[in-house]
């Protein structure tokens, strides 16, 4: 078999990207108050401009979302945007690129986390299983109300408002997120969507909300800046589907046409017993550009890109520890391991204190 091309250039929709290592998506909660991105984490996305494409942490597209912290950030007005050209200039001045993670967090939201008494909302009025992280402490999920069909609108919009402060914040992209038991996925999946109208039952109508986000993002980004990430067999969250494999083969179908920069699906490598594997499925019937995600290290990443089954490789954990990651992958250097008391704790400890391999051998 040919040698694996992770560390070759490419091009990437209309982007030429340095290699096929992906920063993959990840929530850190150090936003200033207000949700807005400061120069701490400019450094902390600049450290690792190394990657061929970073995606950002999820950012909220949902105004009522504010209370949070320490906090997520947004990008729903001028303050939020203007801290995110911090980071996007930051991640250029390095030679990198960036697409923005967009989110709603449907039914995950807790009531203290929105403002004017909203109660957070959902396909249908199922709630989430497990706690969440709260200010006071971790809390049962709340039962969402189920979006009536106007709201669903309103939800459109906000994505399509985010993706255009995106645009003008100097994002490369932006990455709609589908994945792992946000708004989107509660659609998607049959174990969280229980609607009768339009946007429940078929694969097609609970594709549909994605489908309309994809659609109004398309005022401010051509579709080969838009990726999709989904996450067929994620149970976090609660989440589940009666058939993920047939389920996500047949959202990818109706993806397919969209002309999309690319579909990541996060399928952990080491799958839990009694998970199927749905990203052959997905193969078969997405013909753009597909990034997987889920416990890759080197040789994984290599034998996947070797074998056809993906186009490029996103990694999480390893680069919160590794800012340089891809240089000590090419090197085949050791690795830190992250700390994940301080994954989602606030200031520099744990985000902008990893060294990089030239630090730690000097
Ligand atoms: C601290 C942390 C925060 C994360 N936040 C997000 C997120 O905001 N959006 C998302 O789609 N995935 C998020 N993830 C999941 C990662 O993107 C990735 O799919 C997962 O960590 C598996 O990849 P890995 O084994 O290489 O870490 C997060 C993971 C970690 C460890």
């Amino acid at each position: 078999m040919s040698a694996p091309c992770l560390f070759a250039p490419m091009t990437f929709g209309d982007l030429s990207l340095s290699n096929r290592i992906v920063m993959a998506p990840m929530t850190r909660r150090r936003a200033m108050h207000g949700k807005i991105p400061s120069e701490l984490n400019a450094l902390y996305y600049r450290q690792r401009a190394g990657a061929g494409l970073i995606i950002s942490e999820s950012i909220e597209v949902d105004p009522f979302s504010t209370i949070d912290v320490p906090t997520r950030p947004g990008l729903t007005n001028s303050a939020q945007e203007s801290g995110w050209r911090l980071v996007t200039d930051a991640v250029h001045g390095a030679g990198g690129k960036i697409f923005a993670q967009l989110s709603h967090m449907g039914r995950t939201a807790h009531p203290s986390q929105l403002l004017d008494g909203r109660q957070p909302v959902g396909p249908s009025a199922l709630a989430a299983s497990g706690t969440i992280y709260t200010s006071t402490g971790p809390e049962p999920y709340a039962t969402p109300r189920a979006l009536e069909i106007p709201e669903i609108g309103t939800i459109v919009a906000e994505f399509a408002a985010a993706a255009r402060r995106a645009r003008s914040a100097g994002f490369d992209g932006i990455e709609i997120h589908g994945a792992n038991g946000y708004l989107i996925d509660q659609f998607l999946r049959d174990g969280s969507n229980i609607r009768t109208d339009r946007y429940g039952g078929s694969v097609s109508n609970r594709t549909r909300l994605l489908i309309e986000i994809i659609a109004a993002t398309q005022m401010h980004w051509p579709a080969a800046r838009v990726g999709v990430r989904l996450s067929p067999t994620n149970t976090y969250q609660g989440m589940s589907d009666s058939d993920p494999v047939g389920n996500f083969a047949g959202i990818a179908a109706l993806l397919d046409p969209l002309g999309l920069a690319y579909l990541h699906i996060v399928e952990p490598i080491v799958q839990s017993i009694g998970q199927p594997r749905t990203l052959k499925g997905i193969r078969d019937t997405f013909g753009g550009t597909l990034i997987v995600a889920g416990g890759y290290g080197r040789a994984d990443a290599e034998n996947v890109l070797a074998s056809g089954a993906a186009d490029l490789v996103a990694v999480g954990e390893a680069f919160i520890a590794n800012p340089d990651l891809p240089e000590r992958w090419r090197l085949s250097a050791g690795l830190s391991a992250a700390d994940k008391s301080t994954f989602y704790t606030s200031g520099e400890r744990g985000y902008t204190d990893y060294p990089p391999l030239s630090a730690v051998t000097d």
